[in-house]
């Protein structure tokens, strides 16, 4: 196997190795230390000592490291490891590098990923899959701040199994006790940290002391060198022994004679004629054919991607999970989740996001932030957001039920990310705790009378007039207008206005973006249950984000009309009916719309008011005709 393969590759190489019986299954390792803890000349080192190096590698190695190297005229093994260009100009490691190599025991998957204090997005990503994780300290600085937070964030991860390897050995002339004092140390602070195993090894990185030999220069050192006990770690199949998982990517449907379900097996093995359950729907059936590539399986096991033709026509569809039926998922659309925040934009609880949890996408929120955790000492701080690189537990919601395991039982089908909706960008990394019982426990309950019978009544249909615009624009005049139109053609209507509800309702919440996003959320829920009641209802709100809009325009399908009151900011400046313009910009109010907090204008609303250049009477005559337009009137 060549050292250096893309990480698509990672999926299906435990695969590979599992296939030859002699060896155990690949090993993942992420390693992870400080910036100058020597972590990549490590794993450089142990490859180079292994021949596990092309000679083209080395000679490219050789001229890299007269121009790049940091230990004179030597090899600087680091550089096997450091690919970028841009990170050895730096002198830092800045991504997660995947890096695989074999023994003629076994073959390795190595993350390797940057120490430095706000990376723990990276970190989390190299870890997610590992089964065991090298943290390196350098012998003469001991634990530091770093140490602890590797350790945590490891720890949260779900790994297991850690190799502490206390680093340049050489410069603290060998010495027993320091090593010994680390390690002890060490135990002491792992101690809540729930780890299997701790194997401390005393190394030198640079001179290659217990890489892949004993060392003679720590004779009191009884443990193996790192490549033995990497190598010997059997640890890397406990997937194999869950329970059946297999999470649906696609179905193929060639022609009406054949019906097979893609995608890689998560955890568990299995057999032609085996029992599943599809964990949504519950429905049941047993497996008739493992089909792949290179011809049909009597067997196939965790990593595996292959194709599962069924006995019986069931209705299953890509996000689907088929599962041990005598051991299934759990299902549910509400969560206690740990969550690793990703993002440059804050953790904002209440706006919507996409969770893909296994081939699963679903729209998803946070409904509530229980507390951010001190990745350096496990302490739990009230917060009311995450900001990039925060770790926090929240509980989340999600719009339909989806199927997972705690991540404690699985580390694949209780992990989830959320995805920023607009930027499509990863904003979180989950691990799923717990379903909330409370959702269990509730069910929806039917009602006699619909909302169409409701509003039969009253010889209309049920809308959500939504004003959105800057203060002063004029939302509330022209709303105002608007009802007072409506309701002398005899509409039953119902007006919301943010500076009256803000009295009531919401008079909790201020002006931070989150509080932004839970004034619009609870205004949505109002809205929608006053459309229940068949009511017109207008709403007149800032609702500076996008993102909340569209997830109005979501609750209420068919029924929101989204009006933009567009007014200029000058204008309103030199309006400003209620002298808080003036304020705002002299620095006493903060949080300003469009003083300094934005207002994303809509992109395409359903109706466009120009109110500098229109009067507010004739704005609100617009609004009349073009519901009459959509039959609304
Ligand atoms: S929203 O952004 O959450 O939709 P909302 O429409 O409820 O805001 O409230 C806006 C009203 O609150 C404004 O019309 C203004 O009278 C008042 N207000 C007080 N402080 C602010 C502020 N920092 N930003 C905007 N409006 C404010």
């Amino acid at each position: 196997m060549s050292s250096e393969r893309p990480a698509a590759l990672l999926e299906t190489s435990g695969a590979s190795a599992s296939s030859d019986p002699r060896l155990l299954p690949a090993l993942r390792i992420l390693t992870c230390g400080s910036v100058d803890d020597g972590k990549s000349t490590l794993i450089g080192r142990m490859l180079y000592e292994n021949r596990l190096i092309f000679e083209d590698q080395l000679s490219a190695l050789a001229r890299d490291s007269q121009k790049h190297g940091t230990v004179g005229d030597d090899i600087d093994y680091a550089l096997l490891l450091d690919g970028l260009e841009a990170e050895r100009e730096q002198g830092i490691t800045i991504d997660v590098a995947y890096r695989y190599f074999s023994t003629p025991k076994r073959s390795f998957i190595v993350a390797d990923t940057p120490g430095h204090e706000q990376y723990t997005r990276n970190m989390a990503t190299g870890a997610s899959n590992a089964d065991v994780a090298v943290i390196l300290v350098d012998a003469r600085k001991g634990l530091l701040r770093q140490t602890f937070r590797h350790s945590i964030i490891v720890s949260l991860l779900g790994i297991r199994h850690v190799i502490l390897a206390v680093n340049k050995m050489d410069l603290v002339g060998f010495d027993r006790a320091v090593f010994e004092d680390i390690t002890s140390k060490f135990a002491a602070f792992a101690k809540p940290l729930g780890y299997k195993t701790i194997t401390p090894i005393p190394i030198s990185a640079r001179f290659g002391d217990n890489l892949s030999s004993k060392s003679g220069r720590t004779p009191w050192f009884d443990g193996s060198d790192m490549l033995g006990t990497l190598e010997s770690m059997n640890i890397g199949s406990e997937r194999d022994t869950l329970p059946f998982r297999f999470p649906v990517q696609w179905v193929n449907r060639p022609h009406l004679d054949f019906r097979g379900f893609c995608g890689t097996i998560a955890s568990g093995t299995i057999r032609p004629n085996d029992e599943i359950a599809v964990a949504r729907s519950g429905r049941s059936s047993r497996v008739e054919r493992i089909v792949t590539m290179d011809g049909d399986l009597d067997v196939a096991r965790s990593g595996d991607a292959v194709t599962l033709t069924l006995a019986d026509e069931l209705d299953i569809a890509r996000g689907d999970v088929l599962a041990a039926p005598k051991d299934r998922p759990q299902v549910a659309d509400q969560f206690g989740a740990r969550i690793i925040w990703m993002s440059s934009d804050p953790l904002l609880p209440g706006r919507s996001y996409l969770m893909k949890a296994g081939a699963q996408i679903v729209p998803c929120s946070v409904t509530e932030l229980k507390h951010r955790v001190d990745v350096s000492t496990l302490a739990e701080h009230a917060a009311k957001t995450l900001s990039l690189n925060e770790v926090g537990f929240c509980n989340l919601a999600t719009s339909t039920p989806i199927a997972f395991d705690p991540y404690a039982d699985n580390r694949d089908t209780g992990a989830f990310i959320l995805i920023d909706r607009f930027t499509n960008e990863t904003a979180a990394a989950g691990m799923i705790s717990f379903a909330l019982r409370r959702a269990a426990n509730i069910h929806h309950q039917d009602i006699t009378i619909t909302k169409s019978e409701r509003a039969q009544i009253k010889h209309q249909t049920p809308a959500i007039l939504w004003f959105t615009g800057l203060s002063g624009a004029g939302k509330s005049t022209i709303a105002n207008m608007v009802e007072t139109r409506l309701h002398a053609l005899g509409a039953h209507t119902v007006l919301l206005d943010g500076d009256n509800v803000r009295h009531g309702l919401n008079k909790d919440l201020g002006f931070t973006d989150a509080d932004r996003v839970e004034n619009i959320r609870r205004i949505g829920e109002v809205a929608k249950l006053m459309t229940e009641a068949g009511l017109i209802v207008l709403c007149s709100f800032i609702s500076p984000f996008r993102a909340e809009r569209r997830m109005l325009r979501e609750m209420a399908p068919g029924e929101f009309i989204e009006i933009f009151v567009d007014t200029p900011l000058d204008v309103c400046v030199a309006r400003d009916p209620k002298g808080l313009y003036k304020r705002a910009l002299a620095g006493q109010i903060k949080n300003f719309t469009g003083v300094d907090q934005p207002y994303e204008a809509p992109e395409r609303p359903d109706i466009r008011l120009l109110t500098a250049q229109e009067s507010a009477d004739v704005s609100a005559q617009r609004v009349i005709d073009e519901l009459r337009t959509r039959k609304l009137l």
